[in-house]
């Protein structure tokens, strides 16, 4: 098979996360799927897209309290709410993508996967894996799950990439978000100075970071933490600005270190 490469379009980037509002962004979206289409055209490779959430599914997620798993009736509304929410934001992504030339397909997390105690225990991949082989992109994305211990929980797109990584074998993940990489400080700061390289080492900076937006599933540490476990693999991460020009094509063709890397 060719070579496996993950793409996680993160909610910063593809909604207005900042405002808490759940509402695509248009401009990021359309500019992403622009760079993954030119990049298949120019370069042989498989490919697999998982996005985030913003508020499509941070905000129910929080309000409904999903992550401390099913404690009652009043949930299962917030459940199917959440999880169509998603639904209503994957269709906008495999869209733009089709727009774009991308042989995008939407796949449902929530019917393959299953959490236990909030961590992913299993996932159907015998179809993805087929999808692959036809040359079809599927677009997976953070959802609801049942959880085996908890009743429910949340599944965050940067928990799907990492998993779906190590099991199909990815030889590379890119992450983008709406800030060029990891920053020693919230990137909003003037004096925000991006880190080239994460290790196990340097990671403890991050401590008490906050997201933009309303996060349920860790924010930017939590995110950093899940693939330092791929890195430690040998499959390399690197986290990038979606907004900066070509910088998404360019990594897909190959380019190293534009924003940080996780080794
Ligand atoms: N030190 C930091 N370096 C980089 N980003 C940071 C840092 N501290 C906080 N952030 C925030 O983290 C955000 C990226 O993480 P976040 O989980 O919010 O995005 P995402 O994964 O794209 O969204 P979603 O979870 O909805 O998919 C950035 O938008 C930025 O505002
Ligand atoms: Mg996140």
């Amino acid at each position: 098979m060719k070579e496996l490469y993950i793409v996680k379009l993160g909610g910063s980037l593809i909604t207005r996360k900042d405002a808490d509002e759940a509402l695509v962004n248009d401009g990021n979206l359309k500019k992403v799927s622009g760079e993954i289409a030119q990049a298949l055209a120019k370069k042989k490779f498989n490919l697999i897209i998982v996005h985030g959430a913003g508020a499509f599914g941070h905000v129910p997620a929080k309000k409904y309290k999903l992550t401390s798993g099913f404690k009652g009736k009043e949930q299962s509304k917030g459940i199917a709410l959440t999880h169509a929410s998603m639904e209503r934001l994957n269709s906008r992504v495999v869209e733009s993508l089709m727009k774009a030339g991308v042989n995008a397909m939407a796949f449902q997390p929530s019917a393959a996967g299953l959490l236990e105690d909030g961590r992913l225990v299993y996932f159907n991949l015998d179809a993805i894996e087929e999808m692959l082989r036809m040359g079809v992109v599927p677009v997976g994305y953070g959802d609801v799950l049942v959880d085996l211990d908890k009743g429910c929980g949340i599944l965050s797109g940067d928990q799907l990439v990492p998993y779906l990584a190590k099991e199909l074998d990815a030889s590379r993940v890119i992450i983008a978000t709406d800030y060029n990489g990891i920053f020693d400080v919230d990137p909003k700061d003037k004096k925000a100075r991006k880190i080239d390289v994460i290790t196990r080492k340097n990671v403890g900076i991050l401590s008490g970071r906050k997201t933009s937006g309303t996060d349920v599933t860790g924010g930017i540490k939590r995110k950093v933490e899940e693939i330092l476990e791929l890195a430690e693999r040998g499959i390399p991460t690197e986290i990038i600005s979606g907004r900066k020009k070509d910088f998404l094509k360019r990594t897909l063709l190959g380019e190293k270190g534009l924003g940080t890397i996780v080794e």
